[in-house]
């Protein structure tokens, strides 16, 4: 899942120059030997991490069985019946999200979404049980592969992610050649 996530914000760093320079920018401030704690708590590459799952969440939808009636939109719902919550709608609200197309992780930087317009973790009792842990693992992956490799990265035709059992992964793994920075 982590893998998964991380080809996507792998895809969006190396298609956009001038995100890949801001984030190599703030990885260079660490200092020598700097440790994980530090690392994890760079802005910019925690922002570029949450705009990646805004923008492609990779579980789509979160479900939930009633276990009372719901009224939802005048629509009657009884217990037994399974609800469920698009995030990719929820992340691509214009209402909430302006131009929710666009990868940009500067609107996490000096804002703060609620869990009811992001939630790539879920919400409530059943929130992912790994949820910090796959930031920490996410940092850590593209922090690695940025201070150490250059991908030259050749999108495919199509970019849309599809669904790959309860996941979304991307359509074609795209191809791109690796420099030794
Ligand atoms: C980018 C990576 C990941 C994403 C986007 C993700 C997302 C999610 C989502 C949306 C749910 C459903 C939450 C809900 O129903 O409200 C979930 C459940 C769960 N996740 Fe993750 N997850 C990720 C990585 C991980 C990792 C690394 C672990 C374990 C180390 C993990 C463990 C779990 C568990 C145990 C549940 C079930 C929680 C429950 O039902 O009480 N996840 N995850």
């Amino acid at each position: 899942m982590v893998l998964i996530q991380a080809t996507a914000s792998l895809y969006y760093i190396f298609t956009h120059a001038e995100i890949k320079n801001k984030l190599l920018s703030e990885l260079r401030t660490l200092p020598e030997g700097a440790d994980i704690d530090q690392l994890i708590k760079l802005p910019y590459l925690t922002a570029v991490c949450r705009e990646s799952l805004r923008i492609h969440p990779i579980v789509p939808i979160v479900l939930r069985t009633l276990n009372q009636p719901f009224e939802y939109r005048g629509q009657a719902l009884n217990p037994g019946d399974t609800i469920g919550l698009s995030l990719t709608l929820l992340h691509s609200n214009e209402t909430r999200w302006q131009e929710p197309h666009l990868f940009n992780p500067e609107r996490f930087l000096n804002q703060h979404y609620t869990q009811y317009e992001f939630a790539p973790f879920g919400g409530g009792a059943r929130r992912c049980l790994g949820a910090a842990f796959a930031l920490y693992e996410m940092k850590i992956l593209l922090a690695t592969i940025l201070l150490n490799i250059n991908l030259e990265i050749k999108p495919p035709k199509n970019t849309l992610p599809h669904l790959y059992g309860m996941i979304m992964k991307p359509r074609k793994i795209f191809w791109g050649t690796v420099n030794k920075n």
